[in-house]
């Protein structure tokens, strides 16, 4: 894992989205991993601004998010469709039709197999994008969620709902279960690029980051991942105990030395 440590969150979300925007030029037709939550729209709007100054395209892009609430159709407001089609997905020059979002109508364990088979279809994620949920969650993988998980739909924990609740119009309108890609979908992408930001997260970055693996904390599955960067700014980082080394790390691994003065 490769735990990278910014001042700030502004550098924190600049870095996070040089390396998507890389990722799309050195690969134009990338498989891109998609997320949700308050965290990804300042990295979006960043993405967008980088991907305009570089004359980078999207058109030979697809993505695939990572979750959706059951029973939400795309065209509500509160849907992870709305979400992505808001931030990003109608800001650039991908085409609508080879974005996926898990389904949150129909008969969800035939789509959600679908799902699946439309990820091996376009060659595997090349990048995922992740955050953090309160409860240590990737996607929508809460507790006891198996390392082995594949699409599915959960039913979320009380964290969760609460975490997510005031970001409904209608706080009562939040459905308890969503649709959500596995531990082990998250595991197959080739990259994986968790962003965190604030220090409400400080607690559950490092426990995820340097506490032992469990189905408790489904982000701790990252630990066996064989490429996976840890974008933090300095107050989620901060009740990491191996900050000085990830800064050491970020210094003298050549393979940063392009991202030093970002
Ligand atoms: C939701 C999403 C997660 C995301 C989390 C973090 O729960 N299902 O994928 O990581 O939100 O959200 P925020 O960035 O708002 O803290």
């Amino acid at each position: 894992m490769d735990v990278i440590i910014r001042k700030d969150a502004a550098s924190a979300v600049k870095l996070a989205a040089k390396i998507m925007v890389d990722q799309v030029k050195s690969k134009p037709e990338s498989v891109l991993g998609l997320a949700t939550g308050r965290t990804m729209e300042a990295l979006y709007a960043e993405m967008i601004v980088q991907a305009d100054a570089e004359g980078v395209s999207f058109a030979n892009c697809k993505s695939f998010n990572l979750d959706e609430y059951a029973g939400l159709a795309g065209d509500n407001v509160n849907s992870y469709r709305y979400y992505m089609n808001h931030h990003l997905l109608t800001k650039i020059d991908i085409d609508l039709a080879n974005t996926e979002v898990p389904p949150g109508i129909g008969n969800i364990p035939e789509e959600c197999a679908k799902y699946e088979q439309k990820i091996v279809d376009a060659g595997g994620i090349d990048i995922q994008l992740l955050g953090i949920g309160r409860t240590g969650h990737i996607a929508f993988n809460d507790p006891f969620s198996s390392f082995a998980s594949r699409t599915r739909e959960v039913v979320l924990a009380e964290g969760t709902i609460e975490q997510n609740r005031p970001l409904f119009d209608n706080p009562e309108e939040m459905p308890y279960t969503a649709v959500t890609m596995g531990v082990g979908t998250i595991m197959d992408a080739k990259k994986n690029l968790m962003l965190i930001t604030g220090e409400e997260k400080a607690e559950i970055a490092a426990k995820f980051i340097e506490g032992p693996m469990t189905h408790m904390i489904s982000a701790t599955a990252l630990q066996m991942h064989e490429d996976c960067v840890v974008i933090l700014d300095e107050a989620a980082a901060s009740k990491i105990q191996e900050q000085k080394y990830c800064d050491f790390v970020f210094k003298n691994d050549p393979k940063w030395a392009d991202y030093q003065n970002i």
